[in-house]
């Protein structure tokens, strides 16, 4: 079929069906919801069997969607309509809740629905952790489904769609864009748990409405407290700004209290329009000052369960055949040059402990997704900093954790990717010796979408030990990203296995396991150590990292301001004013498609 994908941004669900479908042997375009005019051209254009929309939020035009099948997905079960959907499903707090695909018709959500997907909700997801992993896997069998009922030429699907679950509460209801009165924390009220539900309904958009240090800012990240921090405090008040540790700020609630990791200064002007435009930062650095005054509660790598940090490490196994399992769950996958240090600094310790393999786990929702932007856009603001300076040292210290990882010799390393990675954190993956992911997970191995940026963490060095010359170089050019299935096909992967994160973790586990106790552990770590030696011989890494930095110096401080203007539009999310044309292949002068159906 061809298949015209209609977003408001080329998201992660977008990207996942970009990639199945095509791999299905679909001809697949993407079209960015710019304006109704550009929708009706880009149909004029590749003249689509069928438009799949992902991830919209404006109508599409009704010249479009009375001549062409429009499927829309919608991240609610049969009958739910609006913008919030999944807001409202988790204030409801829903243990089951689906995602339907239906026919775009005059109003939002109201078409008849061509196939939905039922998933359990995760306790104590976020939002936007919950659209990435269960929204995102029921939101591709929906689609799979609904396709399989499309009948060319015809605009009604060709059977009956699964009838409305009965579990569900307030189905069939038009739910409104939720806003910050339904979301507010009365923290002289609210339980933990009222104000983890609340703050995680809101992430990663719009957050929380409520007050730092008598300033308003909007609330992100939030995990719950240990009771032997709790215990620390028992005389507090509830709202009370009790400690600090890494980038977050502890507060009380009425039973307990909160790590809140990130903030978004509000402006006062989010209040009447949701798209704010200051910075989400970690808010032990928006409130560095205030935080100061406060008790540093730092923790040890290795430690309860129930007790919050970024960063945690793990020993599983027998002496002798161990292995060590980081995990570095940095909000959104961005790595801020705090953040390197503290995971150099980590790797420089694990070094010491006496494992056989040792596992980089990264985040739960990213793997990670390389140097910080938006910590690099603040650097702007800051007397005596800029962007340019912050970029570099943000770069030389992502470098110097892959330069842990690319020369920790002494042990097998595995990057386990249980969620996407992008850009630099693509790269750093690929310093390991082994490179897994499981079925869902979706690579985007390329800086130059981010203005032109050449890129760094040694990837002149790890690429081409996986694949030819001209693959690389195709890799970094075409900017496409690329499922689990492919990567492994291109030779970026090892491994793809498990359908989804927690059987890929129990299957590293085991694998993990079985590899440490096996006998030809030892040859096989030699083996590395020789080849290590060899490269070096060959070319030191110091050469590499001093090629690329060369390139990223320009990018940072060169004439060409593109890395800087792309970074900008990125982090204040600015709309996009056309399609990238690597996407839109129905807007290339000479594409690969078949001849255009006749009109
Ligand atoms: N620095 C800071 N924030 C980042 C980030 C980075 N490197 N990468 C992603 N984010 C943030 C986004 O701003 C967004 O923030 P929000 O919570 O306020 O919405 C959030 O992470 C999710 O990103 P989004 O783009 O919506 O996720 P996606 O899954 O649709 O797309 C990527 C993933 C990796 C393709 C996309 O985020 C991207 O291009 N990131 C930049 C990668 C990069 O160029 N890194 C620098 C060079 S090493």
């Amino acid at each position: 079929m061809r298949i015209l994908l209609l977003a408001h941004s080329f998201n992660s669900l977008t990207q996942r069906l970009f990639g199945l479908l095509r791999q299905q042997g679909h001809q697949v375009s993407v079209e960015l919801d710019i304006a109704d005019v550009v929708t009706e051209e880009a149909v004029a254009m590749f003249q689509p069997d069928l438009l799949l929309a992902p991830f919209l939020k404006r109508r599409i035009p009704e010249s479009v969607w009375t001549r062409t099948v429009c499927l829309v997905v919608h991240p609610g079960i049969p009958g739910d309509r609006g913008p919030s959907a999944l807001d409202w499903m988790m204030l409801r707090d829903e243990a089951h809740w689906g995602v339907s695909v239906l026919q775009a018709v005059a109003d939002f959500d109201a078409g008849e629905v061509w196939a939905w997907q039922p998933f359990d909700v995760r306790p104590q997801a976020t939002k936007s952790s919950l659209y990435r992993r269960e929204v995102t896997q029921a939101a591709v069998l929906a689609v799979l489904c609904a396709l399989a009922r499309f009948v060319p030429g015809q605009l009604k699907p060709a059977a009956a769609a699964k009838s409305t679950p009965s579990n569900a509460t307030n189905a069939g209801q038009w739910h409104p864009q939720m806003t910050q009165d339904s979301r507010r924390i009365h923290w002289n009220l609210d339980t933990t748990a009222a104000v983890l539900q609340k703050i995680a309904a809101a992430d990663g958009s719009p957050g929380v409405l409520d007050t730092l240090f008598f300033q308003p800012c909007r609330l992100f990240d939030a995990h719950p407290a240990s009771a032997k921090v709790v215990s620390q405090f028992f005389s507090s008040a509830p709202g009370e700004l009790l400690a600090r540790r890494g980038p977050a700020l502890l507060k009380r609630t009425t039973d307990g209290a909160v790590w809140v990791s990130h903030v978004r200064p509000d402006d006062g002007i989010a209040t009447r329009d949701e798209s704010t435009k200051l910075l989400k930062l970690a808010s032990t650095r928006v409130f560095a000052e205030q935080a100061a005054s406060l008790p540093e509660l730092a923790v040890p790598l290795m430690r309860d369960d129930a007790e919050w940090d970024e960063l945690r490490y793990r020993e599983i196994g027998p002496e002798g055949a161990r292995i060590g399992w980081l995990d570095f769950e940095f909000y959104n996958g961005a790595m801020s040059e705090r953040q390197c240090i503290r995971l150099r600094d980590a790797l420089r310790w694990i070094r010491t402990r006496p494992t056989q393999v040792l596992v980089l786990a990264g985040g739960q929702d990213f793997f990670s997704n390389g140097i910080h932007l938006h910590d690099i856009e603040a650097a702007q603001r800051v007397a005596g900093d800029s962007a340019a300076d912050a970029s570099w040292r943000n770069i030389n210290a992502m470098n110097d954790v892959t330069l842990e990882v690319l020369t920790l010799t002494d042990r097998i390393t595995v990057a386990a990717l249980h969620a996407n990675a992008g850009a630099g954190g693509c790269f750093l993956a690929l310093a390991a010796d082994l490179v897994w992911a499981h079925e869902g997970v979706v690579l985007n191995p390329h800086y130059k979408n981010m203005g032109n940026l050449y890129g760094s963490e040694y990837w002149t060095y790890s690429l081409p030990r996986r694949m030819p010359e001209a693959n690389c170089r195709a890799l970094m050019q075409e900017r496409m990203p690329l499922c689990a299935a492919q990567a492994v096909a291109s030779g970026l992967l090892d491994a793809c296995f498990g359908s989804d994160s927690a059987t890929f973790k129990t299957q590293v586990l085991e694998r993990c396991l079985a590899m440490a106790g096996t006998a030809d552990l030892a040859p096989r770590i030699m083996a590395k150590q020789a080849q290590r030696e060899h490269d070096e011989m060959d070319k030191p890494l110091a050469a590499y990292r001093e090629e690329e930095l060369t390139r990223m110096k320009r990018n940072f401080y060169g004439f060409d301001p593109s890395y800087h203007v792309a970074r900008h539009h990125f982090v204040f999310r600015k709309p996009h004013a056309w399609t990238p044309r690597h996407l839109a292949l129905h807007r290339d002068l000479k594409p690969a498609l078949t001849p255009l159906k006749p009109t």
